[in-house]
């Protein structure tokens, strides 16, 4: 896309009533410069202003206090068809939409994955959560046209030693790369931070599936991935909102995907898969976590 530069004297593009040059004149002259130097840096649309953000929060509210019910809720016995009724009525009750339905024909209120399922799970009466699985649980809302997004992993009565240290490494994983998140740095410091750590304790990420930029839309660039390195990929700016959400294997890499209904995946080999997912804020100092 191609954006005008402003007249100095213009009110910013930001919507801040400042003129453009006392305003983001000199941000922009920044990441003109990192351009110049070859980085990929982030087109204006995925940068927020501050009311967005206020927006967009308002949005993340829901959805914590959401999945913060289903923490209270959710137990052996439960059919996953009973989290979609709850994700659903709790949704509107606070005047918000389920952003996952209908979305491109996803026909849920929100994706329930047990164990070797590895995103997209449907929701269904037919699957009974048991004593020892663990599953994931993916909330996302939209709030007046503003989106948030974010999953917790669940782990039903007695988990094993193996099915709970899946779950803790994939959460310490987001920890790792939230660190990393900083403005002036890039999006391939927290890639390899999640990577490093996943591989390190014996485990894979999917690389076919990622997290993205959220608020303004569901799916927004950037490309979220975890096989880049420190110093590659996009441009990290005050403003951006992006989530983390690696989906980490037990066993290999490779992914299948139902054939029937094109949506559900899985691990090829069986192995159980884990998934936690934040959305984050890149700040002037460092990052703050929107959504949990
Ligand atoms: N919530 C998922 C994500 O984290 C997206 C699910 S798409 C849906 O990006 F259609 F399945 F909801
Ligand atoms: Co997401």
């Amino acid at each position: 896309m191609l954006i005008k530069k402003p007249n100095r004297n213009d009110a910013c593009w930001c919507g801040s009533n400042r003129k453009y040059k006392v305003c983001h004149e000199a941000f922009d002259a920044k990441i003109e410069s990192f351009a110049r130097k070859g980085a990929v840096t982030p087109t204006r649309d995925i940068i927020k202003t501050p009311e967005q953000i206020e927006k967009i929060k308002e949005s993340c509210k829901i959805n914590i206090a959401i999945l913060d019910h289903l923490e209270q809720v959710v137990c052996e016995g439960m059919s996953t068809a009973e989290i979609d009724k709850i994700v659903h009525d709790m949704t509107f009750a606070a005047g918000a939409y389920p952003a996952p339905l209908g979305y491109e024909g996803y026909p849920y209120s929100v994706c329930t994955s047990v164990n070797n399922q590895i995103c997209h799970g449907f929701p269904s009466e037919d699957v009974i959560l048991k004593n020892g699985d663990i599953v994931n649980i993916d909330v996302s809302t939209i709030l007046d046209g503003y989106y948030s997004d974010s999953s917790r992993m669940f782990c039903i009565g007695e988990v094993s030693e193996e099915r709970k240290r899946l779950v803790r490494v994939t959460k310490e994983c987001l920890e790792k790369g939230l660190e990393q998140v900083k403005p002036w740095g890039f999006l391939g410091d927290m890639g390899q931070a999640v990577h490093d750590h996943a591989y390190s304790n014996g485990y894979t990420i999917v690389r076919e599936i990622g997290g993205h930029g959220v608020g303004l839309e569901f799916h927004e660039e950037p490309w979220v991935g975890y096989h880049t390195k420190k110093g590659t990929d996009m441009l990290l700016v005050p403003g951006m909102i992006f989530t983390i959400e690696p989906m980490v294997n037990a066993g290999g890499v490779e992914i299948e995907i139902d054939k029937e209904n094109g949506w559900e995946v899985y691990t090829k080999d069986g192995s159980d898969s884990a998934q936690w997912e934040i959305m984050v804020l890149v700040t002037e100092d460092g990052a703050e976590v929107l959504c949990y």
